[in-house]
């Protein structure tokens, strides 16, 4: 699968300006306060590189990685820590940033965890939102884009580990 192949649904540019507002807001949001970045693997590991730039803030960042038990496209809603945060986010304000919210059920255990852990404060970045696949109720503080019930790769998002460095986002034929 070449990206040239595919239809783009979100364009480099639109993703750009995109992270550029969403950072704005967040710079507003939290203006005068350290803000903690802690951005799920893999998938938001450019967005996080883009956003994170633009944030005029005092800002540290920090990553998870979970694993949900299940198959790779039923999320069963339990998941697996693979890699937990290195340090105690007690008394802090935390931005969780991931690639995309579907069935929502990954990031509400993860808000759920954290919140457990005495911060200061948890609110949520997506880059995209597929609100029609929506199996638990939450909605992201900051939202690029909200898209319909398409698979999608590139800019940090994946196909089996793949396509993560396209530019653009891509839709993934329901075929492939
Ligand atoms: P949820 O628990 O169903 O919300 O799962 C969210 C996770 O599923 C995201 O972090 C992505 O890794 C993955 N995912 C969901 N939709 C897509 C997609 O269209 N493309 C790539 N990954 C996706
Ligand atoms: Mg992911």
């Amino acid at each position: 699968m070449n990206q040239a192949d595919l239809e783009v649904l979100i364009s480099e540019k639109e993703i750009q300006a995109k992270v550029g507002e969403l950072a704005e807001t967040i710079t507003r949001d939290y203006a005068g306060q350290d803000l903690l970045v802690v951005g799920i693997l893999k998938g938001a590991f450019i967005f996080m590189a883009d956003l994170v730039r633009h944030i005029r803030l005092p800002v540290t960042v920090d990553f998870m990685d979970m694993s949900s038990y299940g198959s790779s496209t039923r999320s069963s809603g339990e998941v697996r820590i693979l890699k937990d945060l290195e340090k105690p986010i007690e008394g802090k304000h935390v931005l969780i940033v991931e690639d995309i919210v579907d069935t929502g059920l990954t990031l509400n255990y993860i808000a759920e965890l954290l919140r457990n852990r005495s911060p200061k404060s948890v609110r949520i970045c997506a880059l995209l939102d597929k609100p029609s696949r929506r199996k638990v109720d939450i909605v992201p503080d900051y939202c690029g884009f909200t898209i319909p019930d398409h698979f999608v790769v590139g800019y940090g998002l994946d196909y089996n580990d793949q396509y993560r460095n396209f530019r653009d986002i891509c839709i993934v034929p329901a075929e492939a």
